[in-house]
Order: C-alpha cells, then structure tokens, then sequence
C-alpha cells in the first residue's frame, strides 16, 4: 500500500464506515457502536491490583517533553504537562515520563534526574497532578500514580543532544553500525552493572519517599533494561541465559523490596522487537524518504539481538520467552504490566503508529491500523496466559474518533485492563474526562499524528504537540519547528 493510498481516520466517519475500512483490511478489531458513560461503564470500573486500587479504565503513559533543567528539575512546561496528566481524568497515571537514576543514564540533556537535589521538585509534580485531578474529577479517590525509572543505555546522550555516549551490555552487528558507536566501544561490566542497581535503588527509594504508590523498572525501547533482555550474547551473570538476562530485574525488585517496602513494582516491556527498519532508498522521492523496510540481516542469522524476535526471520514475534518474562515478573510479586513493543530508534512504526513520520523518519510501511492491531492482539494473547496480572496497552492514539469505540470494546472484551493513552493527552487532554462524563468528543483536538512532538526534540527542541496545544502557538520554538520541517520537507 502507497503512502498516499492510506484513509485518514477522520474521513471514515462512522462507526460503521470505521468498520468497513478494518474488514478491508481483513482486520477483527473490536469496536462498540455507542461508548456507556457514567459509574456502570466498562471504562469507568475500577480495577484493584495487589494494595493499589484504580478508579478506571483510562491510564497516562509516560512522556518525556525534553524540558527539564540542565541539572535534571522540572521546568514550567514539564509542570504544565503533568497538570494535564491530572485533568485528563484517567485514574492510573504511568510514570508520568522517564526518570533517569543518574546523570549518565539521561536520554537527553533535559531529562529529569531522580538525585537526592531534585527529589522535593519531582515530588512536586506528583502534587500538581493530583491537585489538578481533584479540580477536574471533584476527588482524587482510586488515582494512582507512579514514576518511570530510567538508564538509556545504548541510547544516553546526557550533555548533548546530538551525541550520543552509549553504555552497551553487548556488541550489536546493525544498532552499533547505525547509531555510530564505536568496534572497540567498551562493554559495561558486571561491576557497573551491580553499581547501576544500587542507583536504581536509591531513585525508588525516593520516589516512595515522594509519595509515588509504584516505580516502573523500565524494560522497553531499547533503553538499558531491554537491552538486557537482548543480551544473548553477553557472558557473565548478565548475559547468556533467560534467567541471567533476568537477573538485573531480580536484583532491583529485591534491592526495592529492601528499602522501600510499601512501594508497589510495575514493568513497562517492550513485548516483542523486531530488526532495526531503514526508510528504503528504492522508494525515495526527491525530497522525500522511503517506507521503512527491515534493515539487511542475512548476515545476523539467526538472529540473537533482540528480544520477542523470531531469531530464523526477525520480522516477526516469538513470544516464548515473553511469556516466560511475565512469569518471572508475575513470582517476583510484580502485578502492573505495560506492554508496548519495538523501539522509537529502530521501528517507531511498531512503538507509535502514526501516519505522518518525524523530519529523520521513514514513511509508514503498512496502514498504521495493522499496527494498532498488532498491539491490541499482542495484550490480548498475553492477558490469555496470565489472566491475574493487571495488563496496561499502547498505541491507541491512532484510533482518533474511534479511540472510545475501540477501547470500551477491548476492555469489556478482557483484552486489557488499562487504555494507555500518550500521543492523544498531549494533543487533548481532557479526552478521558469527555468520554466517562458522556460529552462528545472533541474533534478538532484529536491528534493526528503529525509526528512533530517527535520532530521537535529531533531538531533540538522541547516536546509538546505543536500543531494543536496552543500554548506553543506563535512561540519562539514553534517558528524553529516550521524551519526544521521546511528543511526536511515536511511543511
Ligand atoms: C513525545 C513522546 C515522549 C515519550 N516518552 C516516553 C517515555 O518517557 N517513556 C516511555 O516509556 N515511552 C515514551 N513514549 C512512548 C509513549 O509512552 C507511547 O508508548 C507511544 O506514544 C504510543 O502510544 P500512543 O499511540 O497513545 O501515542 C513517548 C512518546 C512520545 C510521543
Ligand atoms: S504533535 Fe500533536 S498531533 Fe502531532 S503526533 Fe504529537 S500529539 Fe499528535
């Protein structure tokens, strides 16, 4: 399918007409005609997992803004965005965005940094949340809250925005190539590895400390804690085996056990990975990138670089050991799971479908609703084998108009616990509060995935969504923004 042969979502129109398209596309996704509002809706149920319980349906996941303070302390905007978290009425608030350990692990210069100087602050943000929640639900009964732990691994670039300064647990034949990290780049060993857990420890120290119900030990994206999961080839007590890969999980959950007892454990995991995808130079255009196709593996066969991967054809999933991973998570006591899939670096097309791409990314290689699909199936597949463990999915933002169709449907269905919502509460906050008070939607704020909260930071800017927040209207970043996609060709 032809980029430009893609139906836009808000040209179906209907229920009926939305229907139609997925039958073409040979798709069963589920979809409710009419969304319930009011305290008998299935969005509106509350869910109770181990201590914690949550008052509905509608979850935030975590979004960076790339706006915090050089020393890691949220700026006015990453204020503003949290407030929003709060005003959206959804009652499980996922980590808010990704919080480095410590300075090295920081996924940009901006990122906020959980050190012993910035806790007061973040746990700041956690009160304007929870005011703005009560300003807009009238009661923060059943709001849970909790904070994304991060280390970026591969992906750090902690004092610069255009340098990376990876720190790798194994030597990968495509990402070291194509990220331009070094043959000779040193391996973290089982020393820093071990140092690098009792960071963590302390950071979710502090963040019970702040009043965070749970943490999240990130494992997903490609960021250091998926990395492990990848770590085939490592020797040592951190790679090789599945139980050695799971071995830095292991470590944490115990070492959090230790110091902060009460604190709930969650894992956000990317379920499957696929190879690395490159925009392909036979469908370029002048001005122009291709469609991502994979990237050429026949030489990586089979394939031991990624987690979930076939290792024979690595464009496909095998969840053998993501199930075994759940397991594992499931006896470590952990009953909150987000479950999200590929990376942003490598095939954004599995982590966000959207169907406008960034400044540097490739165009959309199938209907971005086979890739909602995909996460909608891979949840459901996975709540099946592990029915007591709470499951939280990604990528509904695409759905748009239908976001409220789809996610009555799947969760009455049982094929998920929590709707995560990110891309739609930047572009339309109150979206959640809309649908469980029975107002209609807001059309002319859905996000249509435009991509440009992920071009911004591309070009060295904050996030935020520029095309309908109008906070970033007329700014000074909003005409750099214009520039930058005038360069790409993307205005
Ligand atoms: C601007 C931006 C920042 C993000 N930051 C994070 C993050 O800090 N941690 C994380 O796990 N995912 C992050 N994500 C991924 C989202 O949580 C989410 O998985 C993704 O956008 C797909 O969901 P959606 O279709 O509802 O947007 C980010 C996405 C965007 C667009
Ligand atoms: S910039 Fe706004 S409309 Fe575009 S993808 Fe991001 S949130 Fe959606």
């Amino acid at each position: 399918m032809k980029f430009g042969d893609i139906p836009k979502i808000k040209a179906l129109q209907t229920s009926a007409g939305f229907r139609e398209h997925l039958h073409r596309l040979g798709m069963d996704m589920p979809c409710d005609d009419e969304v319930a509002s009011g305290p008998g809706a299935p969005l509106a149920a509350p869910l109770t997992v181990g201590a914690l319980t949550v008052g509905n349906r509608f979850a935030i996941q975590p979004m960076e803004g790339w706006d915090g303070t050089p020393d890691g302390r949220p700026s006015d905007n990453t204020v503003r965005r949290w407030r929003h978290f709060g005003l959206s009425g959804a009652k499980l608030i996922w980590g808010g965005e990704a919080v480095a350990v410590r300075h090295d692990g920081r996924a940009n210069p901006s990122q906020l940094v959980m050190s012993a100087a910035n806790q007061a602050s973040i746990a700041a943000l956690r009160d304007t949340l929870v005011a703005a929640h009560r300003e807009a639900m009238g009661s923060d009964d059943g709001l849970v809250i909790g904070l994304q732990l991060t280390h970026s691994g591969r992906f750090c670039k902690p004092n610069d925005r255009a340098r990376f300064e990876p720190h790798i647990l194994y030597r990968h034949p495509i990402l070291d190539p194509k990220f331009r990290t070094a043959a000779d780049h040193p391996l973290m060993t089982d020393g820093d590895i071990r140092a690098l857990i009792d960071d963590f420890v302390v950071a979710a120290r502090r963040a019970w400390d702040s009043g965070y119900q749970f943490v999240d030990l990130k494992h997903c994206h490609g960021y250091l804690g998926h990395e492990f999961l990848s770590a085939k080839t490592r020797g040592g007590d951190f790679g090789g085996s599945l139980e050695n890969r799971t071995r830095f999980l292991r470590e944490l959950v115990s070492g959090i056990r230790a110091e902060a007892p009460g604190l709930e454990i969650g894992v956000r995991v990317s379920a499957f990975d696929y190879v690395p995808f490159k925009p392909d130079p036979s469908q370029a255009e002048p001005d122009e990138l291709g469609p991502g196709i994979p990237d050429d593996h026949a030489a990586c066969l089979p394939y031991r670089y990624g987690f979930g991967a076939d290792e024979a054809d690595p464009t496909r999933a095998d969840l053998t050991e993501t199930r075994a991973f759940l397991g594992i998570a499931q006896s470590l006591g952990i009953g909150l799971i987000n479950i999200t899939l590929g990376s942003p670096y490598y095939n954004p097309h599995l982590t966000r479908p959207a169907l406008y791409p960034p400044s540097d990314g490739y165009k959309p290689p199938e209907d971005p609703l086979l890739g909602v699909m995909r996460h909608l199936e891979t949840v459901r597949d996975l709540k099946r084998a592990f029915p007591g463990l709470a499951f939280m999915g990604s990528g509904y933002t695409y759905l748009q108009e239908f976001l409220p169709h789809v996610a009555q449907a799947v969760v009455r269905e049982g094929w998920v616990d929590f709707v995560g919502l990110g891309r739609m509460v930047l572009a339309y906050p109150e979206l959640p509060a809309d649908v469980l008070a029975g107002r209609a939607v807001q059309r002319k704020r859905l996000c249509r995935t435009f991509s440009d909260c992920t071009t911004a930071p591309r070009n060295g800017l904050v996030s935020g969504c520029y095309p309908l927040d109008t906070h970033y209207k007329k700014s000074a970043e909003m005409v750099q923004l214009t520039a930058a996609k005038k360069a790409a060709h993307l205005a």
